[in-house]
């Protein structure tokens, strides 16, 4: 297959893991293209934060609500980023987008202009990466990112074959990092094993390395 591989990664992270499932694509024989989605203006991380806070109060409903929890992922604001021009702002000529990007509470800003921007994405099988501090939680991870990349990439005529969620074990707040003592405290509690056993490095993270890049490739072929 002729996979494009978009990602935007603002501090690392989330290339490597474009790049290592670049690598894992081209050993099972596809073709790969990789394009690194940029902002036309980098913010330092508190400017980014802002348009975030208003949604926190919601939160604890959020986390404890389902019924509030399906409407607040169709309703709540995400933010957008402006993005350099693409180097493949058609991906008609794909068989299948890898699409990769932290979290940022919800979809990377640039992730989400990006979707709304790139044309040819109707039909298209779509995996979607991400990488984020904490551990695989359900909820507060999982769903909150995944849902709505899943909204928005139905709304543009694509579907979401899987995803693949690794932890960075990094986190950029607040001043020393604090929010990564917060989450590998949470992977003590919540899976009994540390923050450390969901990177990248770790045996589980080559694993669902390995089960994104089946479910991607061996997903059927025909149109969607
Ligand atoms: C504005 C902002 C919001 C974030 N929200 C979350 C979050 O909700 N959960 C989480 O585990 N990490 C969160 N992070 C941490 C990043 O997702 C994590 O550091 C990621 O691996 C960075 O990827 P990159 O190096 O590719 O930019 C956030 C980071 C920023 C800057």
């Amino acid at each position: 297959m002729n996979i494009l591989i978009p990602y935007y990664s603002r501090s690392g992270h989330t290339e490597r893991l474009a790049h290592v499932l670049a690598e894992e694509l081209r050993k099972r024989g596809h073709e790969i293209t990789l394009e690194k989605i940029e902002v036309e203006r980098r913010r330092n991380k508190w400017r980014l934060a802002l348009p975030l806070l208003s949604t926190l109060p919601v939160l604890p409903l959020y986390l404890w609500i389902a019924p509030f929890r399906r409407w607040w992922l169709q309703h709540y604001p995400q933010p957008e980023m402006p993005i350099k021009p693409l180097s493949h702002p058609h991906v008609a000529a794909f068989d299948a987008i890898c699409l990769g990007g932290p979290k940022w509470l919800y979809i990377a800003y640039p992730i989400a202009r990006y979707l709304r921007q790139v044309e040819g994405l109707e039909g298209k099988r779509i995996g979607a990466f991400a990488t984020f501090c904490g551990p695989p939680l359900e909820v507060f991870e999982l769903q909150m990112l995944f849902e709505p990349l899943r909204q928005r990439i139905g709304n543009r005529g694509a579907e979401l074959k899987t995803t693949l969620a690794i932890s960075s074990h990094f986190h950029e707040f607040f001043f020393r990092h604090e929010m990564e003592y917060v989450f590998r405290l949470v992977s003590r509690l919540r899976f009994g094993r540390s923050l450390r056993s969901f990177t990248l490095d770790s045996p589980w993270g080559m694993t669902e390395v390995q089960r994104f890049c089946d479910e991607l490739c061996n997903s059927s072929t025909q149109p969607l």
